[in-house]
C-alpha cells in the first residue's frame, strides 16, 4: 500500500494539537508553526504563519486552525497552490473578522438573534445603549480573541467600555467600531459543523465557559474549559438548529457567491424564546475542539478531504462523552506571565503517570531545553482532556490528571462540567 501523504495544520495551540492528535491516527502530521508539546503526534515546522511559503510544504491537504490566517487569506493562498483546505476564504472568513458583516447576514436569512446596533460614534452609540435594558452587551467589531466582550447589568460600566472601546487604543485596529446588543439569558451552546461550499454535517453540541472563574464570574476569556455531548441537547433539537440556522446562513453565504469550506460554529444561546445566535465563528472552538474531535472515530484524514472537496461525507461516529479543563497562565487574560517551569509532564508532553483516556494538549508551551521542563509561554497553557463513556466519568478522569500538573500561580476553574453531570444523572 502507499503511505499516505502528510497533512498540514496551520497553527500552535491546543486546538491545533488536538487536530493533529486524530489526523496522526492516518497520516504523518505537519503543524506550522506547532509546539514541542505536540512532538510525538506531529512534525512542528517552526516559523510564523505570516512567513509560511505554502509552497515549501509538500501536501495535499491543508487545515487551518486559528481565525487570523483565514481572515487574511491564507486558504486563498492554498487554494491557489491546488492545495485542498478545510477553512473559509478571506471573503467567508468576515463571518467572524466582522461582528457587524456577521449580524448582516443573520438579519438577511432571518436567523434569530440579538436585536443590535454597530457604531463608530460615542454619542450616537450611547444614545443606543440608552434604548436597552441590562444585561448590557458591548463588543469590539473584529478579531479580539474573545476578550472584546463586556456583559454587564450596570449601565455606568456599559456607558464607560463603550467610550473605552471607541476611543482607547486597547483593542488597536479591531476597537474602532462597536456593536452593542441586545443582552441574552439562557444556556450557551456552541454547535459546530463542517460546510462543503453547500452541504453541512454538525458535531455533538459542546459548552464552553467563557468566564475566567467559578461559578461564570470574572472577565471573559478565550475559554476555560468544555464538554460535550450536552445532555439537554436532544438529537431532534441539533437537527433543529441546523435547519433553523446553519443551513440558512450558508445560503445567505452562497448568495453573495461564497463558496465556504470548512467549520461554522454557532455559539446559541438556548432561551426562553427558542435559541438565538450569539456569534458565527470560521473555525474550531478552543477549547470545544479539544473535546469533540477525540470522540470521532475513523479516518478523520479522509473525512476532512472530502469536506475541502465540495462533497461531504457524514459525520463520523462520536463516541461517548469528553471534558476538557483550560489550565491558564497567571495573569490570564489581561497580562498572562510566562516561562515557569510546568511540573507533571513527562519528555513526550503528557502525564508522567499516564491515565487512560486523557490527553494533555498544548498551548502556550515551550521547551527551550530539549531535556528540561516545559515551560509557560501563553495564556492558555495546557488544555487537560479526557474521554469515558459518560461525562461523570471523563470529568472524574480530567481533574484527576489536573491534580498531577502544576506550575506557579497556574489558574483553572473546578466547576467545569459540574451541572451537566448533575443533569446527565437524572436523565
Ligand atoms: P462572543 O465573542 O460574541 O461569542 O461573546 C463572548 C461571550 O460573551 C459569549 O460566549 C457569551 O457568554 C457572552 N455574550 C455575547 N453576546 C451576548 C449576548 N447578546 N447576551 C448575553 N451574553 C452574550
Ligand atoms: N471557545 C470559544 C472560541 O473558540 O471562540
Amino acid at each position: 500500500m502507499r503511505s499516505p501523504r502528510p497533512v498540514l495544520v496551520v497553527g500552535s495551540g491546543a486546538r491545533e494539537h488536538a487536530l493533529a492528535r486524530v489526523l496522526a491516527r492516518t497520516a504523518p502530521v505537519i503543524v506550522a508553526p506547532g509546539n514541542p508539546g505536540m512532538v510525538t503526534q506531529a512534525t512542528p515546522f517552526p516559523i510564523t504563519i505570516s512567513a509560511l511559503a505554502p509552497q515549501e510544504i509538500d501536501v495535499d491537504l491543508v487545515i487551518i486552525g486559528p481565525e487570523v490566517p483565514l481572515a487574511e487569506g491564507l486558504a486563498d493562498t492554498l487554494r491557489g497552490l491546488s492545495r485542498l483546505v478545510v477553512g473559509p476564504g478571506a471573503d467567508g472568513a468576515q463571518l467572524e473578522g466582522s461582528k457587524a458583516f456577521m449580524k448582516e447576514l443573520l438579519d438577511e436569512a432571518q436567523i434569530p438573534t440579538a436585536k443590535f446596533g454597530a457604531f463608530t460614534s460615542v454619542a450616537e452609540a450611547l444614545v443606543f445603549l440608552e434604548t436597552m435594558s441590562p444585561p448590557y452587551v458591548v463588543k469590539t467589531d473584529g478579531l479580539a480573541a474573545g476578550k472584546g466582550v463586556l456583559v454587564t447589568d450596570s449601565f455606568e460600566e456599559a456607558k464607560d467600555d463603550v467610550i473605552d472601546k471607541l476611543m482607547g487604543e486597547a483593542f488597536g485596529k479591531a476597537g474602532r467600531r462597536i456593536v452593542i446588543e441586545e443582552g441574552l439569558i439562557g444556556t450557551e451552546c456552541s454547535l459546530l459543523a463542517l460546510c462543503d461550499g453547500e452541504r453541512v454535517v454538525p458535531l455533538t453540541p459542546a459548552q464552553d465557559f467563557k468566564r475566567l472563574a467559578n461559578g461564570d464570574l470574572g472577565p471573559n476569556t478565550g475559554g476555560m474549559g468544555a464538554y460535550t455531548p450536552m445532555p439537554q441537547v436532544t438529537d431532534e433539537l441539533v437537527a433543529e438548529l441546523v435547519t433553523t440556522t446553519i443551513e440558512p446562513l450558508v445560503r445567505a453565504l452562497r448568495a453573495r457567491g461564497i463558496d465556504y469550506r470548512g467549520v461554522l460554529y454557532a455559539g446559541l444561546m438556548l432561551t426562553a424564546d427558542g435559541p438565538k445566535v450569539l456569534e458565527f465563528n470560521a473555525r474550531f472552538g478552543d477549547p470545544e475542539a479539544e473535546v469533540l474531535l477525540p470522540l470521532l472515530q475513523g479516518d478523520l484524514v479522509a473525512w476532512f478531504t472530502s469536506i475541502a472537496e465540495g462533497a461531504v461525507a457524514p459525520t463520523p461516529p462520536a463516541v461517548g462523552a469528553s471534558v476538557c479543563v483550560v489550565l491558564a497562565a497567571p495573569g490570564y487574560p489581561e497580562a498572562p506571565r510566562k516561562s515557569m517551569p510546568i511540573a507533571g509532564l513527562g519528555d513526550d508532553g503528557q502525564l508522567l503517570s499516564p491515565i487512560d483516556g486523557v490527553t494533555v494538549f498544548h498551548g502556550g508551551t515551550n521547551r527551550p531545553d530539549p531535556q528540561g521542563p516545559f515551560l509557560v509561554n501563553g495564556g492558555r497553557v495546557l488544555t487537560v482532556s479526557a474521554v469515558a463513556e459518560t461525562l461523570k466519568a471523563a470529568r472524574a478522569l480530567a481533574y484527576e490528571a489536573v491534580a498531577q500538573i502544576s506550575f506557579e500561580g497556574m489558574q483553572y476553574r473546578t466547576d467545569i462540567a459540574e451541572d451537566a453531570v448533575k443533569r446527565e444523572e437524572q436523565s
